[in-house]
């Protein structure tokens, strides 16, 4: 948290923004659905793969915000598998972005201490861009500070499906308790907590089979802003909403209700243990 501050101007919105956040209840892990590229450069009277470009930026300055406030992880929608269904010159054009992104990022990875790891039917991908992601993820596997999940052909039941494979696999050779422990360990994202707080950008009031399973109990947050002009500013305005909210998981919540039990007996006219 500190290392933002210091990168901000005392006076800017930015640090008054960044100032009202309270470091106590950072979310730990934050998901976002990048969305509304296409409308962004349709907007300008732009092609489609502008929007994908200006795009670039904007992950760019989600990352580094993440790492200086001292977040575990920040997980980013980059492609899922329904999104073959777009013309093959967009897609390629994608990858051909990634690979870029990839070459001129890394350093700048390495320096703020950044991990990327890469989520998703990584094998179907061209081998090209497979290959570097496989690369940067070996590069910057020592890192210790913001791990940087990159969902890529990722898709929510095709990786819900992939966990049940490895599970039945398992099975054949030793006997294993099905659970949700054991289920949470066979995702992509095993080993890393659920995203406390999940984004979407361009205004969509949907999940787009993002993280199905990993956002029971996400605090969701969805912004007309499209993906190219969502700011610094943006994201330390959504950090702020989410700790307005009462996360209760099921439960009564933190804000001063009696107990379960107490209230229960309340009603039912029965003294409290
Ligand atoms: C999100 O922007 C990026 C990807 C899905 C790759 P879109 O390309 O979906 O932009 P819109 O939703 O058409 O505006
Ligand atoms: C979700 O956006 C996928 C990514 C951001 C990579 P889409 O634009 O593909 O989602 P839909 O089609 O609007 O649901
Ligand atoms: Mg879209």
């Amino acid at each position: 948290m500190q290392a933002l501050l210091d990168a901000l101007k005392p006076g800017q919105e930015d640090d008054t923004l960044a100032r009202a956040i309270d470091p106590q209840r950072l979310p730990g892990h934050i998901a976002i659905i990048m969305d509304g590229n296409g409308r962004w450069a349709k907007r300008r009277g732009q092609l489609r793969v502008a929007g994908h470009k200006a795009g670039m930026r904007s992950v760019r300055t989600v990352i580094e915000t993440c790492a200086q406030l001292g977040l575990n992880a920040l997980t980013l929608y980059a492609f899922s598998i329904e999104n073959w269904k777009r013309p093959r010159t967009e897609v390629e054009m994608l990858w051909r972005l990634l690979r870029t992104y990839m070459r001129l990022e890394l350093p700048e990875l390495m320096r703020q201490n950044i991990r990327l790891h890469a989520i998703g039917r990584l094998e179907a991908l061209p081998p090209q861009v497979n290959g570097d992601l496989k690369e940067a993820m070996a590069h910057t596997s020592g890192n210790t500070g913001l791990q940087v999940n990159l969902a890529i052909n990722y898709g929510g039941r095709a990786e819900i499906v992939d966990a049940v494979k490895a599970l039945v696999e398992e099975s054949r050779k030793r006997h294993i308790e099905i659970d949700e422990t054991m289920i949470s360990a066979h995702l992509y994202t095993a080993g890393i907590p659920d995203p406390d707080l999940l984004i979407r950008t361009s205004g969509e009031m949907r999940v787009s089979n993002f993280l199905l399973w990993q956002i029971a109990y996400a605090e969701l947050y969805v912004t007309e802003t499209l993906w190219p002009d969502f700011t610094r500013g943006d994201l330390l305005r959504a950090i702020l909403d989410y700790q307005k909210r009462d996360r209760r998981f099921g439960g009564l919540g933190a804000n001063g209700r009696p107990p379960v039990d107490e209230r229960f007996s309340e009603t039912l006219g029965i003294p409290a243990r």
